[in-house]
């Protein structure tokens, strides 16, 4: 009689033990790959933060300049590349503004039309200046502007 009872709690042990362990497995199998999305992004360095662009000598002198680059969209845990277009204007070659394509109104995509001299928008006619500025329709607005950098000839502009 005591021999079985003690079987059975050693049984029991087994069990305990087998089952922790299963748990640990798990947990570390689940646990582990996440690690990265939580303290990923403290980790990552300011140099993520710069996009190059391009070299300087590209913009033109008092002309809105199309600049496209790829970039890397993090939205929970889907990891994505999108292409940006940024149009840059530097009226002396040492001042660069860096504005994003993107209308203030409803998000399509302006366009720089120099005949008209102006960025247009196709949706519902919204017109923006050679800085950005709202000209007319329903831009509540100016286009959005970049924080640039310039570093061996390269421009660079900040992540939004
Ligand atoms: S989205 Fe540009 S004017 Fe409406």
């Amino acid at each position: 009689m005591d021999e079985s009872k003690e079987e059975q709690v050693t049984r029991r042990e087994f069990m305990k033990a087998v089952i922790v362990t299963i748990g640990g497995v798990i947990t570390a199998a689940v646990g582990l790959p996440a690690i990265p999305y939580v303290i990923g992004p403290a980790l990552k360095k300011d140099s993520a933060d710069w996009i190059p662009l391009g070299t300087v000598s590209k913009v033109e002198l008092n002309d809105p300049t199309l600049f496209k680059a790829r970039i890397e969209t993090q939205t929970g845990w889907i990891n994505a590349e999108e292409e940006i277009s940024v149009y840059v204007l530097t009226p002396d070659g040492q001042d660069f503004i860096a504005m994003s394509n993107i209308c203030t109104h409803l998000g399509c995509r302006v366009r720089w039309i120099p005949e008209e001299d102006g960025f247009f928008c196709p949706c519902h006619n919204g017109v923006f200046a050679r800085d950005g500025s709202v000209v007319s329709g329903p831009p509540p607005k100016p286009l959005d502007r970049y924080e640039t950098k310039i570093e061996d000839g390269v421009l660079f502009i900040k992540r939004g």
